[in-house]
Parts: structure tokens; sequence; C-alpha cells
């Protein structure tokens, strides 16, 4: 088998007292998807900035393509493309002369920028608006300028941080699809999300990350299997029927408060069976939920199940749509 496309071993990084990175290794395998999955302050981005050679790491060491990342950056600068959480492009240059750029200081050959610019103005849905300056552009159409511009030189390791926040479903799921076919044809992808539903549609490997240091790996399956596949949520809007509620379902799976106390999130292997038997069991205890749901697991039930504890309050609010 081929060498992992980046190796990542005790990696720490401290900004003052904050251990931001605390010890955190990882391989990714060549041609996959690593999902880094964790709340806000994890140390996603800060992982994404050393292995990018942004900034150095205080100690361990990282590795891509078999480069050192502090004592090569230069070279590993050649074979990466990043898209940073925040789009990186020139407001003053049109979305088709940021592309240009890009293309001339990774030093391609004008033909090849043109048409590399056709095809990414095309596959991130800009061609309309090319020519105009970028400051007249929404959020959502920097964020997919700035994806297209981290694809210009064709890198065979792609850094995405955050990569489909603040963009709306279509271009989420467009962006997904390019993932998908880049991965085909061999190309090595970090990146990090807060959801758990696209580490899932994406990421041959998820790696959970909390307070600086790995909390849990494996694939999405794995982690699906540890935590239920499905989630039934009860919503008893009253601490004291939330403990009833919880008693009356713990015979059918790992029954979890939060919340508040108000919620009782019940993870179950098979929703539709086990919602009969969720019913069943409420009814029998004499217990009127106010609500009542069936859901996939999200990063929060991750981590409840994980720590017991939910991600950070951020974590629950975060994202929206700034297209
Ligand atoms: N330049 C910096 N100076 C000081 N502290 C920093 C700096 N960069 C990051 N931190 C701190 O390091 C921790 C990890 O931050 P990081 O940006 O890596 O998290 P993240 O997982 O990317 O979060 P988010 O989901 O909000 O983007 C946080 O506590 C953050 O405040
Ligand atoms: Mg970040």
């Amino acid at each position: 088998m081929a060498d992992p496309a980046i190796v990542v071993t005790d990696l720490v990084k401290h900004f003052g007292d904050v251990p931001a990175v605390d010890g955190v290794s990882f391989d990714v395998e060549s041609g996959t998807v690593l999902g880094l999955l964790g709340p806000n302050g994890a140390g996603k981005t800060t992982i994404v900035r050393v292995l990018t050679t942004i900034i150095r790491p205080d100690a361990g060491r990282a590795t891509v393509l078999g480069i050192d990342v502090a004592r090569d950056p230069q070279a590993v600068r050649t074979v990466i493309g990043l898209a940073g959480q925040y789009a990186a492009v020139d407001e003053n240059l049109t979305g088709r002369e940021n592309l240009k750029l890009i293309g001339r200081l990774t030093h391609l050959k004008n033909k090849l920028i043109d048409q590399r610019s056709d095809e990414l103005l095309e596959r991130f849905d800009l061609v309309h608006a090319q020519n105009r300056p970028v400051r007249t552009y929404s959020g959502g159409m920097r964020r997919r300028l700035d994806l297209a511009g981290s694809l210009v030189n064709h890198p065979p390791v792609l850094f995405l941080d955050e990569p489909t926040t603040g963009l709306d479903p279509r271009s989420r799921i467009e962006l997904w699809n390019v993932i998908g076919e880049l991965v085909n044809d061999g190309t090595t992808v970090l990146l990090t999300t807060q959801y758990l539903e696209e580490a899932d549609r994406l990421a041959d490997q998820i790696v959970v990350i909390n307070g600086g240091k790995v909390v849990e790996e494996g694939t999405a399956a794995e982690l699906k299997a540890r935590l239920g596949q499905t989630i039934i949520e009860v919503d008893a809007n009253d601490p004291a029927l939330a403990e009833r509620v919880q008693a009356a379902l713990s015979p059918l799976g790992t029954a979890t408060i939060h919340d508040n106390g108000e919620r009782v999130a019940l993870q179950v292997d098979n929703g539709p069976k086990a919602m009969i038997a969720v019913v069943r069991a409420l009814d029998a205890g004499g217990i009127e939920p106010a609500g009542l749901e069936i859901r996939e697991p999200t990063l929060d039930d991750v981590f409840l199940a994980l720590t017991g504890q939910p991600a950070t309050p951020e974590a629950r609010e975060s994202s929206g749509d700034d297209r």
C-alpha cells in the first residue's frame, strides 16, 4: 500500500496558554477524504494552518506527500491547494482575474489557466458574474470563487476548511459532487466541518476533535454504530417529565436528557420500528410529550454520546446562509 498522503504525529500548537492543538495524530491515506469534525474552537483551523505551512507547530511533526511542513514549507506549497475558512479573494479583481492570478502564481501556462478558469467558473456557477469585481459578490459567491481558486493548479492534496459554511443547499450539493469527482481522480482531501451529515456524506475517515485533542475516530458507519443510526427525540418541555420519559424509554436504547433537562434523545438502530415502541412506552406510562421526532444523529449527539456533554453552545447555533 502507498504511504499515507498526510501524516500528523503528536502535533502541538499553543497560543499563549491556549492549547489549540494538544498532541494530535492521524494519517490520511492517499486518494481518500478525511473529515476533521469538531465544534467551534476545537482546533480544526489551527491544524489546517499548520499543515498548509501558514503557521509552524510548537512540537510534533506533520508531512504532506512525505514533505515535512516545518522543514520544507516551500515544497509543501507546490503540492497543496487551500480554501480557508474565510474566503481569500481580491475584492478589486473580477472573479476570472482572481483565478488567473492564482494560475500565474502557480506558474501555469496562459492557455491552461483560461481552460481551467472556464471549467471552474462553470462548475461553481459563477459564469454570469465572472467579469464583475468580487466586491459585488455575495458571501456564498466569494466562497465558491475561493473554492474554485484552490483547484486552479489541480493540487494532489487539497485542504478545505469548513467549505460549505455559508453555501446554500444547492451549492453545497454541487461542492460535494466536485469533491467526489476530485477524489475519484486521485486527489487527497482533508476537510473540516461542524456537520456530522457532511462528514458522513464525504469522508472515508472521520477524526472527531475537541479541545485540541482527538476524542474519537473511525468511519461514519463506525461512529454511528457507536451512537445508534437514528435518534428519536422526545420534547418533554419539563425536567420532571423528561426524567419520566427517560425511565420509560431506557429499555429501548440509550436515552440521554439534554437541552436544559427538557428533552430526551434516544439512540436506536431501527427508527420507525423503535418509534412504535416509543409511542407504546410513553402511552403505557401515561406520558404525553410536547413533541416527538425521528432524526439523523448530529455532531451534538456524537458529543453527547462520547462525553455526556453537548458540544459548545456556538456549535449548535452556528452556520447559516449568507449567500
Ligand atoms: N492566532 C490565535 N491567537 C490566539 N488564539 C488562537 C489563535 N488561533 C486560534 N486560537 C485559539 O485556539 C483554539 C482553536 O481555534 P481554531 O480556530 O483552530 O478552532 P476551530 O476548530 O477552527 O473553530 P471554528 O469551528 O470556530 O472555526 C481556540 O480556542 C482559539 O480561540
Ligand atoms: Mg475554524
